[in-house]
This record gives structure tokens, sequence and C-alpha cells, in this order.
């Protein structure tokens, strides 16, 4: 299960921020495993959480389909590319976008640039799907920050999520989130039908990150 995949979304949790940032990505860049182990970072920290961690898989937390020039304020692919970000987390549930965006986006990005989008419901999965992004990630929002993983609270919308995004293409896996806390969810993640998780607090909010890590992928 090697392929399996943890995105740690470190979203802008003061534990996960600035010299936090970069000492969460040297846990995770440490933790033993053969699953991929990626954090999604905020623009602002990207650089230094590069640079403390090599080695690690960076993502940006969201980007603008814009190119060089007048764009005040909007989040350049190619300059967080060039700052070390492999990916982006575009649509989450507290940053939506349209699927212009996210189609824009697509276009514009580079071959091999993972780009995970997030979904709230199956019907919106299988849209974002149409559009082929690296992922398509369901996160029912009412279960994000809870206690509740998402693979025991709404299990079908998992399956139907995989279900129907392998309908519509072969080439874009599908990662679920929300309350994700433990191995037994990313193992139940991927028996409905999933390549991995997509988590924050479960992380971000524990008490020893690397404790909570490592029983992430222990089941692997
Ligand atoms: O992007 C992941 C996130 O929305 C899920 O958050 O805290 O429920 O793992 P959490």
């Amino acid at each position: 299960m090697s392929d399996c995949i943890v995105v740690v979304n470190f979203k802008t949790y003061q534990t996960a921020h600035g010299a936090s940032a970069e000492e969460l990505a040297r846990v995770m860049v440490s933790i033993e495993t053969d699953a991929r182990l990626v954090a999604a970072v905020s623009a602002l920290d990207l650089s230094a959480v590069v640079a403390a961690a090599p080695g690690l898989e960076v993502w940006c937390q969201h980007l603008d389909p814009i190119q060089f020039g007048s764009n005040t304020g909007w989040a350049h692919p190619a300059t967080a590319i060039e700052r070390g970000a492999s990916g982006t987390l575009i649509n989450h549930a507290e940053h939506k976008i349209s699927l212009e965006h996210v189609a824009a986006l697509l276009e514009q990005v580079p071959e091999g640039f993972c780009v995970c989008a997030c979904a709230a419901d199956v019907d919106e999965a299988r849209a974002l799907a149409a559009l082929e992004p690296t992922f398509v990630a369901v996160e029912p929002p009412e279960l994000i920050g809870g206690d509740v993983s998402v693979t025991s609270a709404d299990p079908v919308i998992v399956s139907g999520t995989a279900a129907a995004v392998r309908e519509v293409s072969a080439n874009v896996g599908v990662l679920c989130g929300a309350g994700v806390k433990t191995g037994g969810d990313v193992a139940k993640a991927i028996e409905l039908g999933t390549s991995g998780v997509l988590l924050a607090s479960g992380v971000t909010k524990a008490e020893d990150p690397r404790t909570a890590l490592d029983d992430l992928v222990s089941e692997l």
C-alpha cells in the first residue's frame, strides 16, 4: 500500500504556521513510512517549509490561474513552483472557487504538478473529476474539524465518490477527509476505495504530532 497518500493541511493553525510549520514539516519528513506524506502549507510559509524539510513533498494551499504581470495579491502558480511547491490544494470548503477557476488552473500548471480539488459531495466530486485534476478529495463540510472521521460518519459518501470519480476518469485519484485522526481511519479510507486521506486537526492539534503521524501510517 505504498502508494497511499496522507496530506496534512496546515491551514492557518497557530501550531502549523511560521516556525511551527517548519518544525511540523521536519517531523513529517522524519516519519518512517512507505506512504506518501504531503504538507499543504500557506503560500506565506512555503519557502521556509521547503528549506526546513528537504525531501518532503510540499503543496501550496490555493493558487490562482494568473500569469506574471499585474495581479496584486493573487497566488501565482509559477512563483509557487519556483519556491518548491509540487502541488496545490484548491476549492477547499474554507476557500471555495468556481469550476472555471479550477479548469483555468489545470490548463496553466505544468505536467506532473499535483492539483487536489476538494468536493463537498459526490456531485461536486463528479464535476471536478471531469476536469481531470490529480486528485479529488471529498470532505463533508459539517464533519471538518470534528472528532468523528468521515469514514465512520458517512462511509457511503467516500465509497460513492470513489465510484463516481472512477466512472468519470481513470486518471483521477480520490482522497477523503474530515475528522480523520487514526491509522484505522486511513485503513478504512483505503478499504472504501480511496488512495488516501486529507486531514488537518488530527496532526496540527495533536499533543504530539509525531505520535499522531506514526499512528496514521501504522496500518499501511
Ligand atoms: O483539509 C483537511 C480538512 O478540511 C479536514 O480537517 O481537521 O477535520 O482533519 P480535519
